[in-house]
């Protein structure tokens, strides 16, 4: 006898490998595959991640599924199927027409799907992601930790993105230590995740409003989590996964390497150009950077960016720490 948590892992394997079936169907092959050709994505990438595809049709995984012996109600609890609204007696597939992404945990099994859409419906969500369930809490785990671990190790660093498609891009560029947050903003429990690897992390979120005002909130968790925190910008309107394939794996790898900043060059970076004009928007920098520092909970590494901070803000030392003891007190 297994238990439920047990059952719940050979039921989301089961779906696993029925989406990854589904793809050499000819309505995989004609819709799931091209898609995923055009993007990019090799045979040997499509292995590695699980990617697959969910049959354009009601019920196809559902059929499949009682067929070998798995319930309705483990397939509810697994977030797989849905009941019709208003019929009780009636139940559908939760990822239909859709490519799939399968999500593991630490140890590679599958915990859950994300699912994006072929078309351009805007009526639909691009993505529908798993629900909650006994084995994937979603504030506890990112996509792509098991496929990069080792190499976060090895890196000692680790680069944060925001979607599916960005870990699959940086994979194909080269690039292993790679997670993401798919959606969610980053958690506590994600960051300690991240921490059995390594203190280092990278925050490569996409170049658009939101994805900045996500990295400058990441940042400050990250930072409050006690691990150091660098960070890429990129061009308006790209994400790395865009942007690796527009420029190419080499030169992805150089920007990479070039355009990494730590927090302070990266907060002044986004704002300098309003500062130089404004006083008022340049104290709200250097307000926001003192924010930051405040997080820092190791007292030698939080005084070597006061003291960096004050270099490249030209702002008194005295003054940033006069700031920063305000805000401490007040957190006490
Ligand atoms: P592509 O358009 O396929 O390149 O995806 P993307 O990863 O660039 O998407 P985007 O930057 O819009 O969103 C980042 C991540 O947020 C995605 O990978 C998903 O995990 C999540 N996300 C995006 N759209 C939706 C949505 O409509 N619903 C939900 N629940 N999550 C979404
Ligand atoms: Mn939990
Ligand atoms: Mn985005
Ligand atoms: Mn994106
Ligand atoms: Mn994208």
């Amino acid at each position: 006898a297994h238990n439920e948590r047990e059952s719940l892992y050979i039921v989301l394997n089961f779906a696993k490998e029925f989406f990854v079936k589904n793809l050499q169907t000819e309505e995989g092959k004609s819709i799931g595959l091209s898609y995923f050709k055009e993007r990019g994505f090799s045979p040997s990438i499509i292995e590695k991640f699980d990617l697959g595809y969910s049959l354009d049709a009601w019920d196809k995984l559902l059929i499949a599924a009682e067929a070998a012996g798995h319930s309705k109600e483990l397939l509810i609890k697994a977030g797989l199927i849905l009941q019709k609204e208003g019929d009780a007696s009636r139940f559908y597939d939760r990822f239909r027409g859709r490519v799939t992404f399968t999500i593991h945990n630490l140890g590679g099994k599958a915990i859950g799907f994300g699912a994006r859409i072929l078309t351009n419906d805007k009526k639909q969500p691009k993505y529908i992601n798993s629900p909650e369930t006994e084995v994937y809490h979603k504030s506890d785990i990112l996509y792509g930790i098991f496929q990069a671990k080792k190499s976060i190790r090895e890196q000692d660093n680790c680069y944060l993105v925001e979607g599916y498609t960005d870990v699959i891009s940086l994979h194909l560029a080269g690039i292993e230590n790679v997670v993401a947050s798919s959606g969610t903003s980053l958690t506590e429990n994600q960051i300690k995740l991240i921490k059995r690897f390594t203190d280092n992390i990278t925050v490569l979120y996409d170049g658009d409003a939101a994805g900045i005002k996500a990295s400058l909130r990441g940042i400050d968790m990250i930072l409050e989590g006690g691990l150091n925190v660098k960070a890429v910008v990129f061009p308006d309107g790209e994400d790395p996964d865009s942007y690796a394939r527009k420029v190419g794996s080499s030169a992805f790898q150089q920007y990479l390497r070039e355009k990494a900043v730590d927090f302070i060059s990266f907060q002044i970076g986004l704002y300098a150009e309003e500062a130089a004009k404004d006083p008022i928007k340049y104290a709200d920098l250097v307000k926001q950077v003192v924010q930051s520092l405040s997080k820092i909970p190791d007292p030698i590494i939080r005084s070597v960016f006061i003291k960096k901070s004050s270099s490249l803000l030209e702002m008194d030392e005295d003054i940033l720490m006069t700031e920063l003891n305000k805000i401490l007190l007040k957190s006490q």
